[in-house]
């Protein structure tokens, strides 16, 4: 039996879904790809530091953060550690990078990175910041280490939009791509539809653990925009900064602009578009009133969808998760199962 130790920095929204996976799916995942997942430690800013090396009891790990919202006092605490310290010292195989986001300067989760695959440790992670501002970086990075860094959570959480866009799509000749890239603003604009006002479908969309810890990068397009510079860098071969997105928020969106649309057979979404035109690249995220018969139309609430045009299969859309613990902890263990090389025996 394959055994893949694991070291999970952030224990939020993400990590604790990704733990919930590997604890109620470790029987069937033995089964069926031969390995057992070990999580060996766990550090979180908020919550403290809990290393064994021959793996932490998942199980009472997840009760005593669900009844005292702290890992403090667990028997294998170590109060001295954090996240630093884990990807410095833990014994891991991979690192599951799943702190905050930060789209300006990526940090602290680069520094996680870096320093877990100069060890040559593999890195699995679901935050846009590393990802967006230093992929190239990072990847040169695993490449001279002999590790992988594995990115699909970055975007549209476990729907695998990166993977069909890179490997499936490869070779038809991606020209365009448009989708609906954050899960907030989908869910928000949904509800305002419905008749709900704007605060409450917001308020809504946060304790459903969709919005980022600041919601201003969800509904001024931010978080969008570092996803168009991901699929840009990933799928199309250009590193863009932030600033080359033309972006757009939904706050000055109003019930009657919603209304408006209804009445003219059209819908208000926020849409990321990435274009190639005279050899140019050019990169947008921006509310759209898009007719009903439109493939994105019909994508509602916090569900995500990536609409691309190719030159040899024409169009091509993919709809599914773009946010929520459970699907961006589902996210981390694609990477995971193709990084080892893991198929159903
Ligand atoms: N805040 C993001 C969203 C989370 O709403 O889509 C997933 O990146």
């Amino acid at each position: 039996m394959q055994q893949v130790r694991l070291g999970l920095v952030g224990f939020g929204n993400v990590g604790q879904g990704l733990a919930h996976i590997l604890r109620d799916y470790a029987a069937a995942y033995e089964q069926k790809f031969g390995v057992r997942f070990v999580i060996t430690a766990v550090a979180d800013m908020r919550l403290g530091c809990v290393y064994h090396p021959q793996g932490l009891d998942l199980a009472a790990l997840l009760a005593k953060v669900e009844k005292d919202r702290t890992l403090k006092g667990l028997p294998d605490a170590q109060p001295d550690w954090d996240a630093l310290t884990l990807a410095q010292q833990a014994e891991m195989d991979a690192l599951a990078e799943m702190s905050y986001t930060d789209l300006k300067t990526g940090e602290p989760a680069s520094t996680y990175i870096r320093e877990a695959l100069r060890r040559g440790v593999h890195v699995v992670t679901s935050n846009k910041g590393p990802v967006a501002l230093h992929y190239g970086e990072l990847e040169r990075l695993a490449q001279e280490n002999g590790v992988q860094l594995g990115v699909e959570g970055t975007v549209m959480s476990g729907t695998p939009a990166l993977r069909l866009g890179r490997e499936i799509l490869a070779a038809a000749g991606i020209r365009r791509v448009e989708g609906i890239f954050n899960g907030t603003t989908n869910f928000i604009l949904t509800k305002m539809e419905e008749g709900a006002p704007y605060p409450e479908a917001l308020h809504e969309a946060q304790a459903l653990g969709y919005a980022e810890a600041d919601p201003t990068g969800d509904v001024e397009g931010y978080d969008a925009a570092g996803k168009v510079v991901i699929l840009a860098r990933l799928l199309m071969g250009v590193q863009m900064g932030m600033k080359d997105v033309d972006r757009e928020g939904i706050t000055h969106l109003t019930p009657e602009d919603i209304r408006q649309a209804k009445q003219d057979g059209r819908r208000w979404k926020l849409i990321g578009t990435l274009e190639w035109k005279d050899d140019r690249l050019y990169a947008s995220v921006r509310p759209q009133p898009i007719p009903i018969s439109h493939p994105l139309a019909g994508v509602g609430g916090a569900t995500n969808a990536i609409h691309y045009t190719t030159d040899l299969l024409g169009e091509v859309t993919l709809i599914g998760p773009g946010a929520g613990r459970l699907a961006t902890g589902y996210a981390l263990l694609e990477d995971l199962l193709a990084i080892c090389q893991l198929t159903p025996g």
